[in-house]
């Protein structure tokens, strides 16, 4: 029997925290207009200093899971792809799977720059339609305000934090996922890139003076290259699905800057309400602007059963995705009864506490180990 990778939870995380173009401009020499007029960039949310990639993630990860009514131990796979883990190792996807208590699930990080979204979506939309898996979360999640140097104005206004996520399903329902095409550009790795903390140069003194540890990125070429793809994959992601550009219901892409995604458009000659914009409220969040963007239509009624979407990202690699979906949930989604909201919690917790006995028998073992080791050295 055929089988198809259906969307059936989503969820969305952001700060509370809010930094306008205003309160920018008295950081650095810039003002409200000029980000307006070159990015559509209205406002973006800033983590609080407790707040990371990982707890973003967890969040948005449970609002999907809610939405889908699925138990976290049901899970097969947690994917999150991200630019900002919370360690270079382990995965952000490892630690997401331990407060979901996801104790069955396999879990890694994606790095894909601000396509890794798509590029999840793709990865565990195949792992369910080979058969391998039947649920695979997929998550998107940046804390960008900690790699962005808030002293240069070519890229602290475009950048914001946050976190969104999906559940893929198995389904013999023809729809979900149809097509992915992934693309890849590593002669313009240069153009976006994190310099410091890898292994050509490690964290050093010196490159923590030299600013390597700060986000660079040459503008302009980022910019051209993103026109010159989007459209493109779009059309390939289409053909593959065979579906027609008429037939798109909604655009959904990476929310990077305003004229981007128009040029975009103009080019897939689509009017403004087939096209989904909200980076005006959360600026660029990287790998999580596809997820909160798909989240925020879905709760704007801009999806409904049936509908084709196009989702299609690009970023630092250079990379670039696009996916064509069609949408297989009715919508709106009724409203759990109120134990199942409580039970969930309790869930949560014995999550947290099944992590903590966890750390706790691996101490005492160690520790006895260590003592059996010394008597029967000293004896
Ligand atoms: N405020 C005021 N002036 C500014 C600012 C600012 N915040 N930033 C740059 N300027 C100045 C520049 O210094 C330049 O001045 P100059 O002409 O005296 O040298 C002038 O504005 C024009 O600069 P440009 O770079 O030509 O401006 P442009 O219209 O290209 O807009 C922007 C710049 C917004 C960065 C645009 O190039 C862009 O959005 N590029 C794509 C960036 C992007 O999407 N990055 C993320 C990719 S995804 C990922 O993986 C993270």
């Amino acid at each position: 029997m055929a089988r198809y990778a259906q969307i059936v939870g989503w969820g969305m995380y952001v700060p509370s925290e809010i930094l306008t173009n205003d309160d920018l401009s008295s950081m650095v020499d810039t003002s409200d207009d000029w980000i307006r007029a070159r990015t559509g960039i209205v406002e973006r949310r800033i983590a609080a200093p407790k707040e990371t990639t990982a707890t973003m993630a967890i969040r948005a990860a449970q609002a999907a899971l809610r939405v889908a009514n699925v138990n976290p131990a049901r899970l097969d796979l947690i994917i999150v792809a991200t630019a900002t883990p919370d360690y270079p190792f382990p995965a952000t996807a490892c630690l997401v799977q331990d407060a979901l208590g996801a104790t069955r699930a396999g879990a890694f990080d994606l790095s894909a720059g601000c396509t890794g979204f798509v590029y999840g979506l793709a990865v565990g939309s195949q792992m369910i339609i080979s058969g391998a898996y039947d649920q695979v979360l997929v998550i998107g999640a940046e804390t960008l305000s900690r790699i962005v140097n808030w002293t240069d104005r070519n890229t602290c206004v475009l950048f914001g934090d946050g976190a969104g996520a999906v559940l893929l399903q198995a389904s013999a329902v023809p729809g979900g996922v149809l097509s992915t095409v992934l693309g890849s550009d590593g002669s313009g790795g240069d153009l976006l890139m994190l310099p410091a903390g890898g292994s050509r140069h490690p964290a050093s003194a010196e490159t923590v003076a030299q600013g390597l540890h700060y986000i660079q990125m040459n503008g302009r070429e980022i910019f051209r290259f993103a026109t010159r793809v989007m459209a493109k994959a779009a059309r390939q992601a289409l053909a593959e699905a065979n579906v027609d550009l008429e037939d798109i219901s909604l655009f959904i892409s990476h929310q990077a800057n305003g004229r981007i995604i128009q040029s975009a458009a103009k080019s897939l000659k689509l009017p403004p309400e087939k096209v989904f914009v909200n980076l005006d409220r959360y600026g660029n969040t990287s790998s999580a602007s596809v997820p909160i963007a798909l989240c925020e239509a879905i709760e704007q009624g801009r999806v409904k059963r049936d509908d084709h979407l196009v989702i299609v990202g690009f970023g630092a690699g250079l990379t670039w995705a696009a996916v064509v979906v069609k949408w297989g949930m009715p919508l709106p989604v009724p409203q759990p009864p109120r134990w199942t909201v409580v039970w969930r919690l309790a869930r949560y917790r014995l999550a947290a506490v099944r992590s903590y006995l966890r750390r706790l028998g691996r101490r005492i073992l160690s520790a006895l180990t260590g003592l059996f080791v010394r008597n029967n050295g000293s004896g």
